[in-house]
């Protein structure tokens, strides 16, 4: 008889090719430009490139938490591209869709599947994450036994205009990303305010000491990957 062997764990990576050529994520310049201008530099763990999928849980113009994603952006290491889902086109999730993704969601999905890694950047509402970021969660999450955030490094972030920094919110983020088997980074933590001290009227951060943070941040990401 022959030998049998479990097969292999599904690829992670299922969905590279459709979201290189997809535009559900949206790279700033910025980023384009350090995902791609340095890899002639060492990089992070060997990888040539990290290929990062970041969510603001905000759909707000004025988001202090879409501001901590470019801010993220900004601070990228060599070789690390962090582009920014827009989860604000998402139908609102249907079990009846799951054998038939609309496109957008599908396109999410697998800009999930396909990142090397994610941020997420929630604010917090009545206490707990905002009802869009759960949406978009719950999206990728399925259908059942196809949960694009498993073994996933994740990384949570967070930043009010008040002084515990979403801290409540990103708990239960974290148990959500624990269930989903995500690889959930547990420090730095990032509870990060009052935001009018942190960023500047255009969004821009400003703050020195938060700057340092998000760069560590970025670097255990990058240690996680691979
Ligand atoms: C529906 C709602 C509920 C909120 N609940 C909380 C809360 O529980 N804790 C808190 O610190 N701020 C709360 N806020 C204030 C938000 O933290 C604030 O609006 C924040 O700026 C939102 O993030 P953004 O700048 O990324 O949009 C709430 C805001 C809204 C709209």
């Amino acid at each position: 008889m022959p030998a049998t062997s479990a097969p292999p764990p599904p690829s992670t990576n299922a969905g590279r090719r459709h979201f290189d050529s997809c535009c559900f994520v949206i790279p700033t310049k910025a980023a384009c430009a350090i995902g791609y201008a340095h890899l002639s530099l060492p990089l992070v763990n060997n990888f040539e490139h990290m290929n990062i999928v970041a969510i603001s849980g905000s759909l707000r113009k004025g988001s202090s938490n879409t501001a901590l994603v470019r801010a993220f952006q900004s601070l990228a290491p060599a070789g690390m591209e962090i582009a920014l889902a827009d989860i604000g086109t998402l139908p609102l999730f249907n079990q009846d869709d799951e054998s038939a993704f609309p496109p957008v969601a599908q396109a999410f999905k697998d800009a999930i599947a396909a990142a090397d890694g994610i941020i997420i950047a929630t604010p917090e509402y009545n206490r707990s994450i905002p009802g869009v970021l759960k949406n978009a969660i719950d999206w990728a999450s399925r259908p059942y036994g196809q949960n694009s955030f498993a073994r996933k490094p994740v990384l949570v972030a967070g930043v009010s205009g008040g002084k515990i920094g979403t801290a409540v919110a990103q708990s239960h983020l974290r148990q959500i990303m624990l269930y989903l088997d995500a690889d959930v980074i547990g420090q730095p933590e990032l509870y990060l305010g009052p935001a009018h001290e942190l960023f500047d009227a255009e969004g821009n951060i400003t703050d020195d000491s938060t700057k340092v943070l998000l760069t560590k941040a970025l670097e255990v990401l990058a240690g996680r990957i691979g």
